[in-house]
């Protein structure tokens, strides 16, 4: 594994977060402000984060494909490229994304005041495109109100899930991060029987505990999230947390997943949305509408520290 340092893309689950993605605007914007933000970035986190260090502020910056060019040039990491849709039985849409931001901390306040600094030092060269503020639910639950992240690695597992290595070298020490928007019909889901929940996310509902192989079914989330390659079990590291307006009625679940390879979690998304084998889809899906979807590049702690300034200024 590389000695190069990584974002703290394995961080442990928080109790608020905030998930930020950020447009450049097109034109002649200023990119040395994008730039000087990967280099002070460390500083700004410290800075706010002194301020209770008991709530472990924490903060991911990661890039679009056409941002990458835009902003650093060649080199680039060998696998980013814009997300890909895809059209199954439910359709995984590609939404546009610059620049992400996904900040952690045991307080929302620390949270909002790093995003606020950040998108006063970025000003008019960032619009907003999406901004979502996650809480953890009771013991980790998402609103379908099933325990979510109990399979996440930890540790040394989570890093050699979700940091590059040799492959490519020059890259060591990024990861890939695709996230998604879900927006749930609330109704639709807690109109069905809990067994049927239950065979639908592959684990008990109260007690969390993993469907047993003779009752899981093959279309169970938990079985087609869970992919192979020569017999090992390739693993991602998910940060989702709910998110909602209770006078909208609105109820969804903001999906981010880290990886060394997109293609890990393309290959759990086609999965889902297509099936395996195609046709037994993710039931869950019946029910949870992917609203964005966009991939970006997670840069180690040193490329940022030392961001180089091609491209367009
Ligand atoms: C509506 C959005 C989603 C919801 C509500 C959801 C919820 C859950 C829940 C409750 C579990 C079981 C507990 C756990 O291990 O975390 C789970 C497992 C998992 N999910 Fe999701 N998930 C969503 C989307 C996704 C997407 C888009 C992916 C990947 C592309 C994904 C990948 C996984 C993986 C890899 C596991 C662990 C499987 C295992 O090893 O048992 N999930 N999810």
């Amino acid at each position: 594994m590389s000695s190069v340092t990584h974002q703290p893309v394995d961080a442990p689950l928080s109790q608020a977060a905030m998930y930020l993605v950020l447009a450049i605007n097109p034109g002649q914007a200023p990119l040395d402000a994008v730039r000087s933000l990967c280099a002070d970035l460390s500083g700004l986190v410290r800075s706010v984060g002194f301020r209770d260090l008991e709530s472990h502020l924490s903060c991911i910056l990661g890039f679009g494909s056409d941002a990458w060019d835009r902003l650093f040039g060649a080199p680039r990491p060998k696998d980013l490229h814009p997300f890909k849709e895809i059209r199954g039985e439910h359709h995984a849409v590609s939404t546009p994304g610059d620049i992400l931001l996904h900040i952690r901390a045991a307080r929302m306040d620390l949270c909002f005041e790093l995003a606020t600094q950040v998108t006063s030092r970025l000003g008019q060269v960032v619009t907003a495109v999406d901004e979502v503020h996650g809480f953890k639910y009771f013991d980790a639950r998402n609103l379908v109100g099933f325990v979510d992240g109990s399979e996440n690695p930890v540790g040394a597992d989570a890093v050699a899930a979700t940091v590059v290595g040799d492959e490519d070298a020059g890259f060591a020490g990024g990861s890939y991060v695709i996230v998604q928007k879900y927006l749930h019909d609330l109704a639709g889901w807690n109109a069905l029987p809990v067994e049927m929940q239950e065979k639908i996310i592959g684990r008990t509902k109260q007690t969390n505990i993993e469907l047993a192989d003779d009752v899981k079914p093959s279309w169970a989330h938990n079985a087609l999230t869970v992919i192979e390659d020569e017999g090992e079990e390739l693993d991602i590291v998910r940060g989702n947390m709910p998110f909602g307006d209770a006078g909208k009625g609105e109820f969804g679940t903001y999906f981010i997943g880290y990886a060394r390879s997109p293609s890990r979690i393309e290959q759990m998304l086609e999965n889902m949305f297509i099936g395996r084998p195609p046709g037994n889809y993710d039931r869950l899906l019946d029910f949870s509408r992917a609203v964005t979807g966009t991939l970006f590049f997670v840069p180690s702690a040193d490329f940022l520290a030392d961001a180089p300034g091609f491209g367009e200024s």
